[in-house]
């Protein structure tokens, strides 16, 4: 096995130095490939980030050098490749600052995460009447596995509602928690307009009354620094290829205590102890919910992703894109045809926007043309649209590649769309 990254263009420091995004760019052979024949502004790291080559590199090696399935076999690339695997549950472990690699399940990623906590430890522990608070921001994975748990049960679902800034509102929550609250799941940021909630807060409290917590963390994961701990999280989901990494793998951490108390998901191979048709019993952790051959490929380039951008730094990460930000809202805000919504305080670089004429998907086409990537639509998240009455926005969202050209492109793309829709 030889999974060391083959090139690293960082201008790595131990300040938070602000980074040298012409070399990062480097790293990311897509954003130097014209698309229409112009520059590829591509500002929607929120639904997916592009792959740096270290990450490229690492699945195409194993592929090309040792791969084999893991945790079967007895012969050197079996072996090999699961202990580069394994490596990532402790790259992941130290991203996250969980206590035990055990803590870190692999799932494909956050929505099956969300999914595998509802259905275990939700359906071990949600009775009629009890109460699960969501928060209006949630993007749809966080919504709707809770539904179907709660009219499995006769659950009640409650709604923190949003400010008109689109910060949850603190006071509302406190009125919603009592002894019938069991889970409080919410997003550590909004997919759809970047407000950061107060999470550790939100957690003690939950805490207070004897809830668990959820935290959907995709779109914190890739922005700031996490620490499982310090936060108190019960459990914590993200997906890889929101942070540099490949599609198809995510985490599900949970404390050890309960994932232990918790039943297996799925059933199949690896999740067992040993098998009779009279009686099965089901493996430690982690493996206990890892039923089946995983995305190994996915699972071994992760390491590489996390390990690029903790090697880049995420607090300059996040200076960078904060920075960003604030050169882009500058800039919108002159404008008198775009309309931001959700500007909490803190809030991270998402910016959804919308334009008196226009429609979301036809700026989404226009800048297109023009070779600059946003997301237009809902972005999985209805409640949020129905709070601010919109059908949808334009949504820029910004990862450690962007730099203030990419926001003068949208904002030169912007003013086609006013000339096209007046
Ligand atoms: N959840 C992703 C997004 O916000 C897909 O676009």
């Amino acid at each position: 096995m030889n999974a060391t990254p083959t090139s690293l263009n960082l201008a790595v420091s131990a300040d938070p130095a602000p980074l040298d995004v012409a070399a990062l760019r480097k790293d990311f052979p897509i954003l130097n490939e014209p698309v229409y024949g112009k520059p590829f502004t591509f500002l929607d790291s929120a639904a997916s980030a592009q792959k740096p080559r270290v990450v490229i590199d690492a699945e195409k090696e194993l592929f090309e050098h040792y791969y084999a399935n893991i945790h079967r076999g007895v012969y050197k690339y079996s072996q090999d490749s699961t202990e580069a695997y394994e490596r990532t549950r402790e790259t992941v472990r130290a991203f996250i600052n969980a206590e035990r690699a055990r803590e870190c399940i692999f799932v494909r990623g956050a929505t099956e995460g969300i999914n595998l906590v509802a259905q275990t430890w939700g359906r071990q522990n949600i009775a009629s009447g009890d109460e699960i608070i969501l928060a209006e921001l949630e993007h749809h994975s966080n919504i709707v596995p809770w539904q179907m748990l709660a009219e499995e049960k006769g659950a009640i679902i409650k709604v923190i509602p949003l400010l008109d800034d689109g910060s949850v509102d603190m006071a509302a929550y406190d009125g919603l928690l009592s002894e019938r609250t069991k889970m409080v799941a919410v997003a550590h940021i909004s997919n759809s307009i970047g407000t950061l909630l107060p999470v550790k807060e939100i957690i003690a409290k939950a805490h207070a009354v004897g809830a668990k917590v959820l935290i959907d963390g995709c779109q914190a994961a890739p922005h700031m620094k996490i620490d499982v701990q310090d936060l108190g999280a019960d459990f914590y989901a993200f997906s890889a290829h929101k942070v540099y990494g490949p599609t198809g793998i995510g985490v599900i951490y949970g404390k050890e205590s309960l994932l232990d108390s918790m039943p297996p998901w799925q059933g199949g191979g690896d999740m067992i102890s040993t098998v009779s048709f009279e009686k099965t019993t089901y493996n430690d952790l982690p493996h206990k919910f890892e039923a089946g051959t995983p995305n190994i490929s996915g699972g071994i380039a992760f390491h590489h992703a996390l390990e690029y951008v903790t090697a880049i730094g995420l607090d300059r990460i996040a200076a960078h894109e904060a920075r960003l930000l604030a050169y882009a809202e500058d800039k919108l805000r002159n404008s008198n045809s775009v309309r931001m919504i959700g500007t909490a305080p803190g809030k991270s670089a998402i910016i959804s926007f919308v334009m008196e004429h226009a429609h979301p998907h036809d700026i989404g086409t226009i800048l297109d043309r023009q070779g600059i990537a946003v997301r237009a639509g809902h972005h999985c998240a209805q409640p949020v649209m129905d709070r601010f009455n919109i059908p949808g926005t334009a949504r820029a969202s910004f990862g450690l590649y962007n730099d203030e050209q990419d926001v003068d492109r949208l904002i030169e793309g912007l003013a086609k769309v006013m000339d096209i829709f007046g």
